[in-house]
């Protein structure tokens, strides 16, 4: 059985909470320009890294620890964005090496002290980092965090928290923003993350899906606890921009 990732990473799907409207916004409370040297944390398919470039002019370089998704996201590369393989949880750069780093829905999956310990570790004095983490809004019901976990793969953390995180790492002037989720729209920024290489996920997802029978099994176990979706799953899951100062 393939996991939540695994079956994304095959086809080349990746996305995070907002789309490409809450990457911009990122980008902005950090004050990203074109003199950046931006470590993008958990870049995925690539798209998003591919646009904080060609938005701010700054140089990217993205890392994912799924070598699928560091393949998809190099069909997409150009000058001023590499993507390599590589562990948040243990960065292979040395201290103070980025001016940024940006991560959008990543850390919730990872050990959060190893990774948020990292993004402090290689960032430089005085330099920002921007998360964009799915975040409790109301204390959750066990019914729902077992959902977020079996089917998501993921931890949550109410704002406090992930903010009691961040200090813990050594951050400071940490600001936060909350948002609930909203179901149309997201799918409609999902989408728009996927518009790069659309016709290539579909094919690969046909093939996967065609030739290999445990993917198969692992897209319709998802689809079917995917469908048992709590009811108000979507009061109490939103998601949040943090920024804060190394
Ligand atoms: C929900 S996707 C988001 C990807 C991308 N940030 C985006 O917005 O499209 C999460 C990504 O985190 C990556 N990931 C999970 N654990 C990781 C780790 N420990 N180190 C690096 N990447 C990781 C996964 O492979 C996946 O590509």
């Amino acid at each position: 059985m393939y996991d939540y990732f695994e079956i994304q990473s095959k086809v080349g799907i990746t996305k995070h909470m907002g789309g490409l409207k809450s990457t911009k916004e990122l980008l902005e409370l950090c004050g990203v320009n074109n003199s950046h040297f931006v470590l993008v944390a958990g870049s995925g398919n690539g798209v998003s890294a591919v646009y904080m470039h060609r938005w701010t002019g700054c140089k990217v370089l993205g890392i994912d620890i799924s070598e699928e998704m560091v393949k998809s996201a190099l069909e997409k590369a150009e000058e001023g964005v590499e993507f390599i393989v590589g562990n948040v949880e243990d960065i292979q750069f040395t201290d103070n090496t980025f001016d940024t780093v940006i991560s959008e829905s990543v850390t919730a999956f990872t050990n959060k002290n190893k990774s948020l310990s990292e993004y402090y570790r290689v960032l430089k004095k005085g330099g920002y980092l921007g998360l964009n983490e799915v975040t409790w809004l109301k204390e959750p019901s066990s019914e729902i965090i077992d959902f977020a976990q079996r089917v998501m793969g993921l931890e949550g953390e109410n704002k406090d928290h992930w903010i009691s995180l961040l200090e813990q790492a050594g951050f400071k002037e940490i600001n936060s923003k909350l948002y609930t989720l909203n179901q149309r729209k997201q799918v409609l920024g999902d989408l728009e993350l996927q518009k790069t290489g659309f016709f290539k996920i579909w094919v690969r997802f046909i093939y996967y899906y065609l030739k290999d029978t445990e993917y198969r099994k692992s897209v319709h176990y998802f689809a079917r606890e995917g469908l048992r979706i709590p009811r108000d799953f979507t009061r109490y899951f939103g998601y949040g921009l943090y920024v804060c100062k190394k």
